[in-house]
């Protein structure tokens, strides 16, 4: 592959097609989800190793709620269980770990382990993890909006008030989207972040999407041209 000339600073990443993985190989779906945390895994160390800045991750969706009770008990398990796991190697890789999203609907056990990885490494420097959680775009204009009235009644909002209140304020928007598993749409994710973001879907299954698929995904996004409505 050539070299990579054109990195994108944001990646964030649709994390589609776990419980279709599993459904080929006659497993149950939690499976899917625990094979597509590897994934997770390996992209990490991709955005580390590329010194990406930051790289997102939509890991449940408020709509996700709508799944079988049994499917939504095994994903918080994975993921504390994936959170007590990882801290080390966060660490030692210089990542920092944020957790965006409705968070006060989620378990204690979970939302202790959240608090803790983020104040461990929230003064590392290498690339920023941010995981979306209970997220979802309209969710988040909507807080947005509201937080700013409360805060400043009777002003009118600016574009610039909408970055600042949305709860990914924090965070460039995104250079590069991909989604997974062959469906080419947003499901409510960063609507208003997603403006000017280049799109990449495959249809690759998220638990086989590992650093060789990544680096596809980087290497179409190079090659883009991003004119902002210019010439
Ligand atoms: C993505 O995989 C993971 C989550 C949404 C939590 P899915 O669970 O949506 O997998 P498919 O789309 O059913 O194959
Ligand atoms: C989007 O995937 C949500 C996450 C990846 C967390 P879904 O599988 O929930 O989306 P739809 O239902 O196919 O649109
Ligand atoms: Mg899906």
């Amino acid at each position: 592959m050539e070299q990579m000339s054109t990195l994108p600073t944001h990646v964030s990443i649709i994390m589609d097609g776990n419980g279709r993985w599993a459904k080929r190989l006659g497993k149950d779906r939690l499976e899917g989800h625990k094979e597509g945390i590897e994934s997770v895994r390996a992209c990490i160390e991709l955005c580390v190793e590329l010194k990406i800045k930051y790289l997102s991750i939509f890991a449940f969706s408020t709509e996700n709620w709508g799944r079988p009770t049994a499917e939504i008990e095994g994903l918080w398990a994975l993921m504390i269980k994936a959170l007590r796991a990882e801290l080390k190697t966060m660490m030692k890789n210089n990542v920092r770990l944020v957790i965006l999203g409705d968070l006060s609907q989620l378990g204690e056990e979970l939302r202790a382990e959240i608090d803790h990885c983020m104040t461990e490494s929230k003064n590392n420097t290498g690339t920023t993890v941010i995981v979306l959680l209970n997220y979802s775009g309209k969710w988040d204009i909507v807080q947005a909006a509201n937080r700013f009235i409360k805060e400043n009644p009777g002003k009118e909002m600016t574009a610039e008030d909408v970055d600042n209140y949305l709860i990914t304020a924090q965070v460039p928007d995104p250079d590069l989207l991909i989604r997974t598993s062959g469906e080419q749409r947003i499901s409510n994710y960063m609507l208003w972040q997603c403006a000017y973001t280049e799109f990449y879907f495959t249809e690759t299954l998220w638990p086989d999407f590992r650093k060789s698929e990544f680096r596809l995904a980087l290497d179409a996004f190079s090659h883009r041209e991003r004119r902002y409505g210019k010439v």
